[in-house]
């Protein structure tokens, strides 16, 4: 901003400077106007803030007040959940400067500086996983770049349809141009229709991407991965990532989860990165089971232990349905860890 600039919004009733902190150090002081988001502050002024959908529902555009006041209305149900909302997290689409503040954003500032690319994939496989998952494979053209980070998602455009779903990626960056997705399929919903009824191996289907903020760091320390359902995608993104590095990997432990055992799916896919990676553990948890069953009943984040979160540098991801991510949060913090060792992307019914 021109010095002439400030100096005209300098004392302008209402209007708050909010200063941006990204996990690289670099910050942005923008002029936030009574009315206005954070996020559309930011975005008018030129700063790389992450969003997506603007409206509160997808949680991409979250960040941590760590001095000041910056409020959200209460009323409005928002993809933020309580817990984190009293730890000082915010909606920046959906928060409100009400004096000068600071935020903090998890990720560096050259993320948001990533160019979402639109293109036409061919769908080159497509499997069905277990009673409610499809595996989506698809191949990107060839002049098409596709670089994204380990955790994040894209959107698809159901054929047919102006609509559009996001899913995180479950492939690694390096196996592009092919992009894989794991897929709910709910009883009702346009994308579960076209992939139950009408999708085929060789259609085509729009592409968007990438997109989000939850995506792997450097390893300080031990990864603890939490997941529910195929809240397991972008861990088996961030899984494929770590393995390359060979003896170097972390120790990993990935807890998943599925309501019941006709549920589950990938178990030869995680004995084969157990194979690979000899410091990776994982518990597998059904909610509910037949007698007799003999795996483990409950949830991925009652498999949680005290010993799994005691190394330095343990840092938690967490992928599943909104309740979930609450309890693992809850219970990892509980544990010891840090709260700012935690990164979380939950699944909302729509984005799914
Ligand atoms: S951009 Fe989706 S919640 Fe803010």
């Amino acid at each position: 901003m021109s010095a002439n600039a400030e100096t005209v919004t300098q004392g302008v009733q209402g209007v708050h400077r909010v200063t941006l902190r990204f996990a690289d150090d670099v910050e942005h002081r923008v002029e936030v106007a009574p009315g206005q988001s954070v996020l559309a502050a930011a975005l008018a002024q030129g700063v790389p803030l992450i969003s997506q959908c603007e409206s509160g529902s997808c949680g991409t555009c979250v960040a941590r007040v760590c001095d000041g006041d910056v409020r959200m209305n209460s009323k409005k149900q928002t993809a933020l959940l309580s817990s984190e909302r009293e730890e000082g997290y915010r909606l920046t689409c959906q928060a409100f400067a009400e004096a000068d503040s600071v935020l903090e954003l998890d990720y560096p500032s050259t993320l948001g500086e990533q160019t979402p690319e639109q293109s036409e994939a061919e769908i080159t496989e497509l499997e069905w996983l277990s009673s409610n998952v499809v595996r989506l494979a698809l191949t990107l053209p060839e002049d098409q770049t596709f670089e994204f980070w380990p955790g994040q998602y894209a959107r698809l455009r159901i054929p047919g349809t102006e609509d559009w779903r996001s899913y995180s990626m479950s492939s690694a960056p390096g196996e592009a141009p092919r992009v894989e997705f794991l897929i709910r399929i709910l009883e009702s919903g346009a994308m579960s229709d076209y992939l139950r009824e009408r999708a085929a191996v060789g259609d085509h289907i729009e592409v968007e991407g990438p997109h989000g903020a939850f995506y792997l760091r450097e390893p300080e320390g031990p990864l603890v991965m939490v997941a529910g359902g195929t809240g397991l995608a972008p861990m088996m993104a961030m899984l494929d990532t770590v393995r390359v590095q060979g003896s170097r990997a972390p120790k990993t432990l990935l807890s998943f989860g599925c309501a019941t055992p006709d549920n589950l799916f990938h178990g030869d896919e995680l004995e084969l990165r157990c194979f690979w990676m000899s410091k990776l553990e994982v518990r597998t948890s059904v909610d509910q089971a037949p007698e007799g069953y003999a795996g483990r009943i409950g949830t991925p984040v009652d498999a949680l232990q005290a010993a799994d979160v005691a190394a330095p540098g343990t840092t938690a991801y967490l992928c599943g349905p909104p309740p979930m991510i609450e309890a693992a949060r809850a219970r990892l913090i509980e544990l010891g860890l840090p709260a700012d060792r935690i990164f979380a992307e939950q699944f909302t019914p729509s984005a799914e």
